[in-house]
């Protein structure tokens, strides 16, 4: 009986972590050699943000699909001027895969188009080009945006085709959109030598699956491209693939005219390593509020993160021996020090375990309640492992887990 206990509880630990534990990373998958492919933002802002133009309201076409002519081998062109009450998108992909999209594209909520008061003002940052200032108090869980994509780009023919092929076909693509939506996507950095969309869709884009074998696609938003980077954030974001947005989320409080910002880095690694990356990927160093801190603080600050590392590895594993009260609180203190509050999903779901494996079902329903909420508003709903947290909310004594360390 012990022995299945124990089992059951090490590949249900094997499953809890890893999804969530990873999160951290940079969603979205390189599409050139660097290993990441984020954004990181500087003064390289080339254009300002485009004044809403004050224009006659014309009733936006209806949406409907028109497949073009505009091809190369089995992938071609499609628009949908009136996409998003007339926001409108393109897509280069198979016609298999554009049918996947008209059925998806139903769970679209109506708030990816249209945003009546959103909370925040564009504005020009001191030493950071263009950003995002909120324009009152915000909370945690308080939705920022939610995109639906401005183009959507079969995986095999942006990775594939060379550049000779793809050139054409993406620019004329991106000239089918309406204006206001062509200009912020040609307003966002790009980092890359070479032909500008490419290099835009290089350096800003996200992995969407529309299901089936053939499903992969890359997606660009090029709303989201105005968030500044920053390795502390107070805003964390998804892809829902469910209903193919992007969703940016607050995850502490915010006050009002303090600027909104995500992160593009693995927020858990040390700064060196940030550093690291951020010059591989975009040729200049992390210069955020966290990469720039002391050297004094900077030491204390990886030293957390080593301890955050430390701990979780503890948590994370069935045979550890010596898990402790104290050491499960001491995770939570680092956290806050570190300001990761946009990483909590994963860290909340361990203690939840942990504490259930201790036989404190107060702390184990408290925590697991909390993970629920960090990781649907870092990964989004039906998250296979919620499932596991939602048992153990039910009944912490008869989960698997109950009591699973003592005497160990
Ligand atoms: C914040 O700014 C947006 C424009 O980006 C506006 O629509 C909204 O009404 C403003 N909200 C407040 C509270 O001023």
């Amino acid at each position: 009986m012990r022995v299945v206990l124990i089992l059951s509880w090490a590949s249900a630990a094997v499953a809890i972590q890893k999804p969530f534990l990873s999160t951290n990373s940079c969603p979205w998958k390189p599409l050139s050699s660097t290993e990441l492919t984020c954004r990181l933002d500087h003064d390289q802002h080339t254009s300002p943000s485009p004044t809403p133009k004050e224009t006659k309201p014309q009733p936006p076409p209806p949406s409907k699909w028109e497949a073009t002519d505009q091809c190369s081998g089995k992938f071609c062109i499609f628009k949908n001027l009136g996409f998003g009450n007339g926001r409108g998108m393109v897509v280069i992909t198979t016609p298999a895969n554009i049918k996947k999209f008209k059925v998806l594209e139903k769970a679209i909520p109506k708030s990816s188009s249209e945003q009546p008061s959103p909370p925040f003002i564009i504005s020009k940052i001191p030493g950071k080009g263009i950003g995002l200032l909120s324009n009152r108090t915000l909370h945690r869980g308080d939705n920022i945006m939610t995109k639906s994509p401005a183009i959507l780009i079969h995986r095999t023919f942006f990775e594939q085709a060379s550049p000779q092929i793809q050139s054409p076909l993406l620019k004329r693509a991106i000239s089918h959109l309406p204006k206001t939506l062509r200009d912020a996507f040609l307003a966002q950095m790009s980092h890359f030598p070479g032909d500008k969309i490419l290099s835009i869709l290089a350096t800003n884009s996200f992995q969407m699956d529309l299901g089936g074998k053939d499903g992969h696609h890359y997606g660009n938003f090029p709303e989201v491209s105005r968030f500044n980077h920053d390795c502390r954030p107070n805003v964390a974001f998804r892809i829902d693939q469910k209903t193919l947005t992007h969703v940016s989320t607050v995850v502490r409080d915010v006050k009002e005219g303090e600027e909104l910002v995500i992160s593009y880095l693995d927020s858990l690694e040390p700064r060196d390593k940030r550093q690291e990356r951020a010059k591989a990927t975009w040729g200049f160093e992390c210069s955020c509020s966290q990469c720039s801190l002391s050297q004094k603080e900077i030491k204390k600050s990886d030293k957390r993160l080593e301890e955050i590392k430390s701990i979780e590895g503890k948590l994370g594993d069935v045979s550890s021996r010596g898990v402790t009260k104290k050491m499960m609180e001491r995770l939570m203190k680092l956290y806050k020090e570190e300001r990761l509050e946009g990483n909590l999903g994963g860290a909340y779901t361990l203690l939840a375990m942990n504490y259930n494996m201790l036989g404190d079902a107060k702390n184990a329903v408290k925590y697991a309640k909390l993970g629920v909420e960090a990781v649907e508003l870092e990964s989004g709903k039906g998250q296979p492992d919620m499932e596991v947290m939602r048992e153990l909310i039910r009944d912490p004594r008869g989960h698997f887990s109950w009591k699973g360390r003592i005497g160990r």
